[in-house]
């Protein structure tokens, strides 16, 4: 599989996910397997305005190449500017986002408002293709209406313009995140354009990573919300595919990953700001654990990297002696 010039390893994305996807994060799902792991949507007026904090979504490591960054934008300059940013960064890939559903993004006419306006969406990738030349992609959804007729025509705009690739989230702008994703919609962009073509949404269990690809016939998958608390999803999507069994994540391996979490965060944040962040994040690797909203609870508070390992590592026996209780 490869977009463009850019060769992937397997056929699994880690979706953008703003506030997620920063590079801590990217950093524990890039170990589980994941071929291509992107970044949060980022504001092409912060870039070109050199905003530090938007600056700093740049950053990245040699562990968690390749990279692809996303930026959100309408006027077609700025877009370009910032793309020749992105670039210079270091990233590996290009996206454009097409599909941010915020009032915020779709008032200032990026995101999914994008989609409704073909011509202004030409001007943008043009000039966007032109200031750069890493690999481009597009992240689409259906439209503003059921039909798909939008993604259809941006999809064959964007091939026409010299995109490299297509994501497809095929739920209407008006959906946001509610109701079924119709992968109709990835089949047909599937079947009118000739560049690859990345299938996303409600991808829950590995199992669905080929439920999605021998439904839609797309080239590579990506995952967004069930890789948050389950990074080993890309794994295990992997076994899956190499035809092997998927065991269950031996458990322990949460405990681990919580550490490696608030490590790398700190490392990378600092401590004040990683304690903050992991208040709430350290939850989602307990998700379905017993005594979980105990342990949330209990972190909710956490003001340094110790203490935050202490309340893990209490856990974790707390856990252990349970699980020894239940046999
Ligand atoms: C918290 C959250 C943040 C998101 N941020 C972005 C983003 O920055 N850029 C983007 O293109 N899509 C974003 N999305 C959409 C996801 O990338 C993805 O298209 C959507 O969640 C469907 O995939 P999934 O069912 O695997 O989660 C976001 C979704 C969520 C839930």
């Amino acid at each position: 599989m490869k977009i463009g010039s850019l060769p992937l390893n397997n056929i699994t994305i880690l979706a953008p996910l703003a506030g997620i996807t920063n590079l801590p994060f990217r950093l524990l799902v890039k170990k589980t397997g994941c071929a291509l792991v992107c970044s949060e949507m980022i504001s092409s007026n912060g870039l070109v305005h050199k905003s530090k904090k938007t600056l700093q979504m740049l950053d990245s490591t040699i562990e968690e190449k390749p990279l692809s960054v996303q930026i959100f934008g309408a006027d077609p300059s700025i877009m370009a500017e910032a793309a020749q940013i992105v670039e210079s960064s270091g990233a590996d890939l290009l996206d454009i986002n097409f599909g941010c559903s915020v009032k915020k993004v779709i008032k200032t006419g990026a995101g999914v408002a994008l989609m409704k306006e073909p011509g202004k969406a030409e001007t943008l990738i043009k000039a966007v293709r032109k200031s750069v030349n890493i690999p481009l992609t597009i992240k689409i959804r259906t439209g503003w209406d059921k039909s798909g007729d939008q993604a259809f025509k941006i999809a064959k705009i964007a091939e026409a313009c010299g995109v490299d690739a297509i994501t497809v989230h095929p739920r209407t702008a008006v959906q946001g995140f509610r109701g079924k994703a119709d992968r109709s919609i990835i089949s047909t962009v599937k079947k009118i354009v000739s560049i690859p073509v990345i299938g996303n949404g409600d991808i829950v269990t590995p199992n669905d990573v080929i439920k999605m690809q021998k439904e839609t016939g797309c080239d590579a998958i990506m995952i967004g919300r069930a890789a948050i608390g389950n990074p080993w999803i890309f794994s295990q999507a992997l076994s899956l595919i190499g035809g092997d069994d998927i065991s269950d994540i031996n458990p322990l391996h949460h405990f681990e990953l919580m550490i490696e979490y608030i490590k790398t965060s700190v490392k990378y944040f600092g401590e004040k700001r990683a304690c903050y962040m992991m208040r709430s994040r350290l939850g989602w690797f307990a998700k379905g654990f017993p005594y979980s909203s105990k342990f949330r609870e209990s972190i909710s508070h956490i003001s340094s990297e110790i203490e935050a390992i202490e309340l893990i590592e209490i856990y974790k026996q707390r856990y252990l002696s349970s699980a020894l209780n239940s046999f």
